[in-house]
């Protein structure tokens, strides 16, 4: 498989395969880890599915952070429970990336240089415990919605990765907006908590989804490869109209003076996010980016000796196995 694969990394297929390729994916037809394809397919996948890895395990701090001071032990329990799921994600995630011929230490090591993206919404502070309520129902929320559609993404390994993370995701975004409901219901102080999380999670989760259509580089070609299923604009839409409904639910205010139901659509209009602070934050200029990275590499260092200890188990087997 490797020759091949780097073989095609160099962009050896010729016209012919790529032509069969666009065939089989127009038919609906899964892409296997041993199967031909275009070059730039393949560094798509690399690309988005190793965000998406690093995503999870970033992904674990803000969450993290609450898991000593949640305030019962069943929702301690809970908690737990989710952010170990995200490190699973992470893990079913690089595995699948490595089926593209890459190794999971490179796509780590450019994770602790810097190089590598991982989803914006993690440079934010978790200030309160509501915070837990609103990242499990928007954050994870949002994550919903742009993950179905990847159930039925063209390449195989992601797809089935995905099918498993899903499932797991929607108790995570069940387990917040139970927190939420717990908050809304409770004490005049619980209620201001749970509304100054909506307030500061809700236009961090609609900019989730990415820039405008007009403005995203890669989509045409990601939705003719059937990597992308859905705009971002169209995912964006479908998170509003979900979401919206859940907030009248809690009796909660979505902070958007320009929120309105339109009852021709059939659909929610919806002000801008601050698109100048989603690219600050891009840029590595969010409240915690550069704590973010500080601490994974910082949990790297220290699992140095785990890594080390099993490869020496590995080494001292395969020389068993040998002699
Ligand atoms: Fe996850
Ligand atoms: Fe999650």
């Amino acid at each position: 498989m490797y020759s091949q694969a780097l073989d095609e990394r160099d962009g050896v297929a010729d016209e012919a395969v790529n032509a069969a390729f666009e065939q089989r994916v127009a038919a609906e037809e899964k892409v296997e880890a041993n199967d031909r394809m275009p070059a730039a397919y393949r560094k798509t996948l690399i690309r988005q599915i190793s965000q998406h890895a690093h995503s999870e395990i970033i992904g674990m701090q803000p969450e993290g952070n609450w898991i000593t001071r949640a305030p019962s032990l069943r929702r301690k329990a809970i908690l737990l429970a989710k952010v170990q799921d995200e490190a699973g994600h992470g893990l079913y995630l690089y595995a699948a990336a490595e089926t593209l011929g890459v190794s999971r230490e490179e796509l780590v090591d450019q994770l602790l240089a810097g190089t590598a993206k991982y989803s914006s919404i993690f440079n934010y502070p978790t200030l309160t415990w509501a915070d837990m309520g609103a990242i499990g129902w928007l954050v994870d929320g949002a994550a919903i919605m742009n993950q179905i559609p990847l159930c039925r993404c063209s390449y195989g390994p992601y797809a089935r990765a995905m099918m498993r993370i899903c499932k797991e995701e929607s108790f995570h975004q069940r387990q917040g907006f139970e927190i939420m409901v717990t908050l809304s219901r409770g004490t005049e102080a619980q209620r201001a908590m749970a509304q100054d999380a909506l307030n500061r999670w809700w236009w961090p989760s609609l900019m989730m989804f990415g820039p405008h259509d007009s403005e995203s580089t890669h989509s045409d070609t990601s939705m003719r490869w059937k990597i992308k299923r859905f705009s971002n604009d169209e995912l964006r839409q479908k998170f509003v109209d979900v979401t919206v409904p859940q907030a009248d639910f809690l009796g909660l205010a979505v902070p958007d003076p320009d929120l309105r139901y339109d009852d021709a659509t059939g659909h929610y209009v919806f002000g801008e996010p601050d698109w100048s602070e989603f690219k600050a934050v891009l840029r590595g200029e969010g409240p915690c980016n550069a704590q973010r990275l500080a601490h994974r590499r910082r949990a790297h260092d220290d699992g140095a000796w785990v890594r080390e200890a099993a490869q020496a188990h590995a080494a001292k087997q395969q020389a068993e196995q040998v002699a």
